[in-house]
């Protein structure tokens, strides 16, 4: 596996690969790898020639008074995990590489940008699409491979490449769970063995809405209260439980079928979220 910090290196190995007509995907990540990370590298192995990877811990899309000098930064097993999977190329830029000292240019994904996370953290999605854009033209790879868990997440950056006529195809890969539902998280180290024991129940009142939705005729606002009284009753400190449709993520009504259950509560300090789709028939 070739590791680089450097936007010429990758450059110039991605023209080389081109030359040889070959297809190219990209996995960004922020590092403290999991096997969420590791199904979208397999993923992406499926689907192009080369994979690069990037691990990144993105400053710009923490908010004040989050956990930006302490996220899981664990680079010696991630680049030992990824030469293991046999990624082709490793790009770990440090910030000075990624951003300008004088940086004025910020990639805003209007509305979407605003609801559910973006509301609880400040400035955080313009941070994700301005990192997610100048990473695509750093590498320009022909598939980027994001991952389901972060649908809000992905929902932006679909419309950001949509927007920006980027010359990238998103590719997602589904959520990774531990055996007892909870999703793959780099933050799920934060959660004391208490609080992990609990956590799997936000995975647990997606699925009882879930349920629901497709047995009842309860109005979505209770069944929203339902897993939200579930949830606050378990010790979680709840942002949003929230019926949407798929599409745009605005509150689902009774006429829309391709749904998604999106969640976002504290255990403590740790924040989880989670989501589950469903197509109502
Ligand atoms: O999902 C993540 O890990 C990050 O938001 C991403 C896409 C790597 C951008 O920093």
């Amino acid at each position: 596996m070739k590791t680089t910090k450097s936007i010429q290196i990758v450059r110039a190995t991605v023209a080389q690969w081109k030359s040889q007509r070959l297809t190219i995907a990209f996995v960004p990540t922020m590092g403290n790898l999991h096997q969420g990370h590791l199904a979208l590298v397999k993923a992406a192995q499926k689907k192009a020639d080369k994979v690069i990877v990037s691990i990144f811990v993105n400053p710009s899309q923490f908010s004040a008074g989050e956990d930006f000098s302490t996220y899981p930064r664990t680079e010696q097993a991630d680049i030992e995990a990824l030469a293991t999977h046999h990624v082709d190329m490793l790009f770990l830029p440090p910030v000075d590489e990624i951003y300008h000292s004088q940086a004025k240019t910020h990639v805003i994904v209007s509305e979407l940008s605003d609801l559910h996370c973006g509301a609880h953290r400040q400035g955080h999605f313009s941070g994700v699409s301005t990192i997610v854009c100048k990473l695509i033209n750093m590498t320009q790879a022909h598939y980027l491979f994001l991952g389901e868990k972060d649908f809000q997440q992905l929902a932006i950056i679909r419309l950001m490449i949509r927007d920006l006529n980027l010359p990238i195809q998103l590719k997602s890969v589904p959520i990774v769970r531990e055996n007892d539902g909870l999703a793959m998280s780099s933050r799920n180290g934060y959660l004391t063995s208490e609080q992990r024991q609990i956590a799997p129940k936000l995975y647990q009142a997606l699925c009882n809405a879930k349920k629901a939705l497709q047995q009842s005729t309860a109005p979505f606002k209770t069944i929203e209260q339902q897993q939200k009284d579930y949830l606050t009753q378990n010790g979680f400190n709840i942002d949003y439980f929230s019926i949407c449709r798929a599409d745009n993520l605005l509150p689902a009504t009774s006429q829309d079928t391709e749904l998604v259950i999106l969640a976002a509560a504290s255990l403590g300090k740790p924040r989880l979220i989670d989501n589950l789709c469903l197509t109502l028939r």
